[in-house]
């Protein structure tokens, strides 16, 4: 009988280990196991991959999402956490995850765009921050990576979305180590920022659309950072932001702003956002999740959901538009060939567009 009741405890504590309460903030050795998880239970279709290591020498792991092809497929990047006190963040990504591969299992459009593309995940970009932001209440409001400051300066961490090859260290940094915006001591000088540029590079043809997780605000940017330039393709981004937009304000009624960083919030640079723009990525998005402004980062964790349901309902609308017009039908040949008329109109204009 005994032996009996403490089956069952085992067994039900085996079940309560499997599934994944996806609201509530979770910290980092959590979210491991569940990437674990998601692996063991979807092996046809996911793989994880570690892109590099931290400073404190943590892996970062993202997964790779699609049906298996011989071929090079398409691809759609996504990070969280890449500041570690945007815990909703990171839930993001988890929902993000745990939705698209319910969709797929589902079948319909999701099992056909996963035909397609292959989704690149990384959960939690600033592994060390992000642990950090979980040491204690002192620490909770921790934002950049956790290396030490250049010889003089003892305080620790770089702003991570300040230290990206993009007009880095020209607006919105600072040079002094113990500031929340400082830029590094050169671009790429983090092991963090170093290994998604590799990454994203070495492919960089494969991948359509650049999305990177923030909070908070209720904003959707398009590049770039730097008030000077204007990126060739700003009304498409604008418009697929602005759809975005209009379909999370559906979900929960919540209003979500778009455009440039310098129009609607402040100019900056070294972001992976306008990186991965300049690089050639078509599309490139920030997304600032909830609030704006009454919890600030530490939103409250009954809203993880309906933040979740909302973003994830724009994302689809970006999702949509790149498997629509860069994928499926008149193929990648028109649009390359679109691209080259774009870059040529934008050469004979006087204004610098990058
Ligand atoms: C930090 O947590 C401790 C223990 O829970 C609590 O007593 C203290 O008030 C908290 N401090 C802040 C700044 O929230
Ligand atoms: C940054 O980009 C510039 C211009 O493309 C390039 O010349 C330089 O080598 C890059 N720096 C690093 C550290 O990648
Ligand atoms: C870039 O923009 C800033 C602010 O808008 C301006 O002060 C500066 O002169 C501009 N620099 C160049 C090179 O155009
Ligand atoms: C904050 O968001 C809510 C919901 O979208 C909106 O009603 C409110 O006007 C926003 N407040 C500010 C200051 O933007
Ligand atoms: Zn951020």
């Amino acid at each position: 009988m005994l032996a009996a009741i403490l089956l069952l405890q085992i067994a039900a504590g085996l079940v309560e280990s499997a599934s994944h309460d996806y609201n509530i903030y979770h910290p980092m050795n959590e979210i491991e196991d569940w990437m674990n998880q998601i692996l063991f239970d979807n092996p046809d279709i996911v793989s994880i991959e570690r892109i590099g290591r931290t400073y404190e020498k943590k892996d970062i792991n993202l997964f790779k999402i699609g049906e298996r092809s011989g071929v090079m497929k398409k691809a759609i990047w996504m990070d969280c956490g890449i500041h570690a006190r945007e815990w909703i963040s990171p839930a993001f990504c988890q929902y993000f995850v745990k939705q698209i591969l319910q969709e797929y299992r589902n079948g319909g459009e999701m099992a056909e765009i996963m035909r397609k593309l292959d989704f690149y995940v990384t959960p939690v970009l600033n592994v060390d921050g992000y642990r950090y932001s979980w040491v204690d209440n002192t620490t909770r409001l921790w934002r950049k990576s956790r290396s030490p400051g250049p010889p003089g300066c003892t305080c620790y961490g770089t702003d991570l979305n300040r230290n990206f090859n993009a007009t880095w260290g020209t607006f919105g940094i600072s040079t002094n180590c113990c500031s929340e915006v400082y830029c590094g001591t050169g671009p790429l000088s983090e092991s963090e920022a170093a290994a998604v540029t590799r990454y994203v590079e070495q492919r960089k043809e494969d991948f359509l659309c650049f999305l990177t997780i923030h909070s908070y605000g209720q904003l959707i940017l398009v590049p770039y950072g730097n008030p000077n330039f204007t990126a060739p393709n700003y009304d498409e981004m604008m418009e697929v932001g602005l759809g975005a937009a209009e379909k999370m304000k559906k979900v929960h009624g919540m209003s979500y702003e778009v455009g440039t960083s310098p129009d609607i919030l402040y100019p900056n640079s070294g972001s992976s956002r306008d990186w991965a723009r300049l690089t050639g990525i078509p599309l490139s998005f920030t997304i600032e999740l909830r609030d704006n402004g009454t919890y600030g980062f530490e939103l409250p964790q009954d809203q993880i959901q309906p933040t979740c349901e909302e973003a994830y309902s724009g994302v689809k609308h970006i999702v949509n538009y790149v498997h629509h017009k860069k994928v499926s039908g008149a193929g990648t040949m028109a649009t390359a060939s679109l691209w080259a008329v774009l870059l040529a109109s934008c050469i004979t204009t006087t204004t610098i567009t990058l």
